[in-house]
């Protein structure tokens, strides 16, 4: 094992929770992420900032194999993403929120979280069939679980409520509890904090930092550099569907052509 290539793909290294190696996506002539790199290192929060358009959301779906690359590699935890597959994301470690969150209106605040439970015996017939008591444990266990991630996320007097009734900002805190509940030990957040109000946010970047703490690796897109600042130990910009600058969000928020990148998208 000398850190070669075949190392890492091996998983036999494993270095970073997320290694992506030049990832391209073009949508007609857009070239959505041209030729992108990426690297999160375990227990590291990241951040990825850029201008609109600069391809973050478009990245962010390649990594969680919800968009099928047209060229490039994603490693997760050493093992390689099988390109477009969400599901085999969950399998290797990752969760991911969206920036909208859709839950199941009509099931209850407790029934949305449950559909994150992975890997259920009672998913499959023959188990039902043979082992129920198995199942009836394994359900009693989840429940039991996404309970404690809705005390977690300060749900709980929501939890047999039609998730309709949920606003914006609530929406958000079950999605976060519905995707803890596969254990992911690497997460991308998408505009966590986005239309939220200011109580909210700061119980929001206070529940994340508390899943950083416990060792998870965070990958977050955000615009709200305030978040931003506090939360994130680096800082990657995009542009262009390229890679700008990184560092830490003191130093990219000043750096002359992040300025001039925003300015641009501004123009
Ligand atoms: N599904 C899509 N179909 C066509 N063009 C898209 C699609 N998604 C994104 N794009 C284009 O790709 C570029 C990058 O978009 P996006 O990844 O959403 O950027 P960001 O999240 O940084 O604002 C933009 O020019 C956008 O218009
Ligand atoms: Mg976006």
């Amino acid at each position: 094992m000398d850190g070669s290539p075949a190392d890492v793909r091996s998983g036999a290294l494993a270095p970073h929770a997320i290694a992506a190696s030049g990832l391209s996506l073009a949508f007609g002539g857009v070239k959505a992420v041209d030729g992108m790199d990426l690297r999160l290192g375990h227990g590291e929060f990241l951040g990825l900032i850029g201008p609109n358009g600069a391809g973050k959301t478009t990245l962010f779906n390649i990594l969680a194999g919800t968009y099928r690359p047209d060229g490039g590699t994603v490693l997760i935890d050493g093992h390689p993403a099988p390109p477009g597959d969400a599901k085999a994301r969950i399998g290797l470690g990752l969760g991911r929120t969206f920036q909208i969150p859709k839950p199941f209106p009509q099931m209850t605040v407790l029934e949305n979280v449950l559909t994150g439970a992975q890997n259920q015996a009672g998913e499959h017939i023959w188990p039902n069939f043979l082992q129920f008591r198995r199942v009836a444990n394994e359900e009693r266990a989840a429940v039991e679980k996404a309970k404690a991630l809705l005390d977690f996320v300060k749900l709980t007097p929501l939890m047999h409520e039609p998730a309709r009734v949920l606003s914006g900002g609530q929406r958000k805190l079950l999605e976060l509890a519905r995707v803890l509940m596969a254990d992911p030990k690497i997460l991308l957040l998408d505009e966590p904090a986005a239309g939220v109000n200011p109580t909210l946010l700061e119980f929001i970047i206070g529940r994340v930092l508390d899943l950083n703490r416990q060792g998870k690796s965070i990958l977050l897109i955000e615009h709200n550099m305030d978040m931003v600042t506090r939360l994130c130990q680096r800082v990657v910009v995009m542009a262009g569907g390229r890679f700008l600058v990184e560092g830490s969000a003191r130093d990219v928020s000043r750096h002359p052509a992040v300025i001039e990148a925003y300015l641009g998208a501004a123009a």
